[in-house]
């Protein structure tokens, strides 16, 4: 019989570079769950029993911050049971997973506008957030109603609030007053699910990320998987609109 190894022992294949921040759209769990004969609850169920590994495998390799898309803005417009469902969903993922994030040094954050949710989650967030803030291993940020453009909107209220001259309203001064401040720009945005497209993500951060687009849904996504994005990453040359000897890659 052949004995396979743990999933935490498989080697890790040799990437030369390795994104910082890793932003991901979690997409595919209704697709998954209608091949399967399963309602789209049963599919988000199954896609939030994917993330310990995708996250344990992305901080074995060192990634220093992974965020995570798991509830749009748009996201509000879908059927009442199914949002109920992703909401009662993260409080009960949160409950379950919390303890085993913290011993692992993530620290959590919260992407987004946390007041629109319902109270229990709320303060589930709140408190996952505090629980973990002294951590000093992979940051996880949690996108949940969050928006890409909502996230600009209250950057620039904050400008204008604060008496903001419009010469002195830059990228820089931008960027600062987003939810992602504290967080280098992601590098590498996956997608699962097959669709390509930004889906009102990290508009303004994702100016300059690689993207990798992949047909597997998010339930199935695994440590496999993120060792062949990882990989893929680091076949690519990032030129940041310079020409390629300035950057210092394939001339
Ligand atoms: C992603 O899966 C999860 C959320 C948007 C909450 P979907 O629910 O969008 O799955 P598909 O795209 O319908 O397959
Ligand atoms: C994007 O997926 C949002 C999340 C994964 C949370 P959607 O399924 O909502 O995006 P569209 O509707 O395909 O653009
Ligand atoms: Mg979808």
């Amino acid at each position: 019989m052949v004995v396979l190894p743990q999933r935490a022992e498989l080697p890790l294949p040799h990437i030369h570079s390795l994104p910082r921040h890793v932003a991901i759209i979690m997409d595919g769990n209704g697709r998954w769950a209608r091949a399967r004969g399963l309602s789209r609850n049963d599919g988000h169920r199954a896609g939030a029993e994917a993330l310990r590994s995708v996250i344990e495998r992305f901080a074995e390799h060192g990634v220093e911050a992974v965020t995570l898309f798991a509830f749009s803005t748009e996201n509000w417009g879908r059927p009442r049971s199914e949002v109920d469902g992703i909401m009662r969903l993260a409080a009960r993922v949160i409950d379950r997973e919390l303890n085993t994030f913290h011993e692992s040094g993530i620290q959590l954050q919260h992407l987004g506008d946390l007041a629109a949710l319902p109270k229990g989650l709320q303060s589930r967030v709140a408190k996952a957030v505090r629980r973990t803030q002294q951590n000093t291993g992979m940051t996880v940020n949690l996108a949940f109603n969050y928006g890409g453009r909502a996230d600009i909107v209250e950057a620039v209220r904050h400008l204008v609030a604060a008496g903001v001259r419009p010469e002195d309203v830059t990228e820089a001064a931008i960027s600062s007053h987003l939810t992602t401040a504290a967080l280098p720009d992601p590098d590498l945005l996956i997608r699962t699910g097959g669709e390509r497209r930004i889906s009102n993500f990290l508009v303004w951060q994702a100016a300059y990320s690689e993207y990798y687009f992949t047909p597997v849904q998010w339930p199935d996504f695994g440590a496999a998987e993120v060792d062949e994005a990882l990989l893929e990453f680091s076949r690519r040359r990032r030129r940041f609109g310079l020409v390629p000897e300035d950057v210092g890659t394939d001339a």
